[in-house]
């Protein structure tokens, strides 16, 4: 039942703030001194996937094979160029209307965790002034399996003492919302329905959106 959400899990990246834009241009520059390109289409494989991976599946568009050390050294070159932008970042740079709808949260007393595969969440709160907004931070930094495994999404509700059925999880990535319906949440997309047409239901982003909506459109679910 709609009424009876008691938490919102976010993903970070592209859903709080619009750094899946730094992560493409760190990428898309990495590749470019390899002497390949790839496209917006193919970015949309790395959103919600770790960075070794996302470097990964980048050297094989290239038809490029590294050892491992290499391999360390290029994520280490893309995190330097990333964290280069995520430094700039400041309050002001939180996404249209997400403020407005955490603070709706609060007020509502439904509780407020993040998961995500970024090893540089904590960082990027810190810039935009949110650390204190997440009552639970589940990062790159503490778990392991990555989306669409659930399991960044099972470790923040357990941390909130809320069971996935009572929980809502918003995703831009095609893998964050598989892993969000794999642990039996409500899975919203953020962004584009086509790319992001297994969630229940999909948002432009947060600009107008109101927790009353929200939960509106997820009681529609659950009375069908
Ligand atoms: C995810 C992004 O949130 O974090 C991915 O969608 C990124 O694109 C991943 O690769 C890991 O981020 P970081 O900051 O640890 O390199
Ligand atoms: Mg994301």
């Amino acid at each position: 039942m709609a009424n009876s959400i008691e938490a919102c899990i976010f993903d970070l990246d592209g859903v709080i703030v619009d750094t899946a834009k730094f992560h493409f241009l760190a990428w898309r520059r990495l590749a470019n001194e390899l002497g390949f390109d790839f496209t917006e289409a193919q970015n949309e494989k790395l959103k919600g996937v770790s960075r070794i991976q996302s470097l990964e599946l980048i050297l094989q568009w290239g038809g490029i094979s590294l050892d491992e050390p290499a391999k360390m050294a290029l994520a280490e070159q893309k995190n330097d160029w990333y964290r280069d932008y995520i430094l700039q970042m400041e309050p002001g740079d939180v996404l249209e209307g997400v403020e407005g709808f955490l603070a709706e949260l609060k007020r509502n007393g439904i509780k407020i965790g993040l998961g995500s595969a970024s090893k540089n969440a904590e960082t990027i709160l810190q810039r935009v002034g949110l650390t204190e907004v997440f009552e639970v931070v589940v990062d790159g930094n503490r778990h392991t399996k990555s989306k669409p495994d659930p399991e960044v999404f099972l470790t923040a509700a357990a941390a909130l003492g809320v069971a996935p059925e009572h929980a809502i999880v918003f995703e831009d990535a095609e893998k964050g919302v598989d892993a969000a319906l794999n642990g039996g949440f409500y899975a919203v997309g953020v962004g584009s329905p086509e790319v992001l047409g297994h969630a229940h239901f999909v948002i432009p982003g947060f600009a107008g959106v109101h927790l009353e909506t929200i939960l509106d459109r997820i009681y529609l679910i659950t009375s069908e």
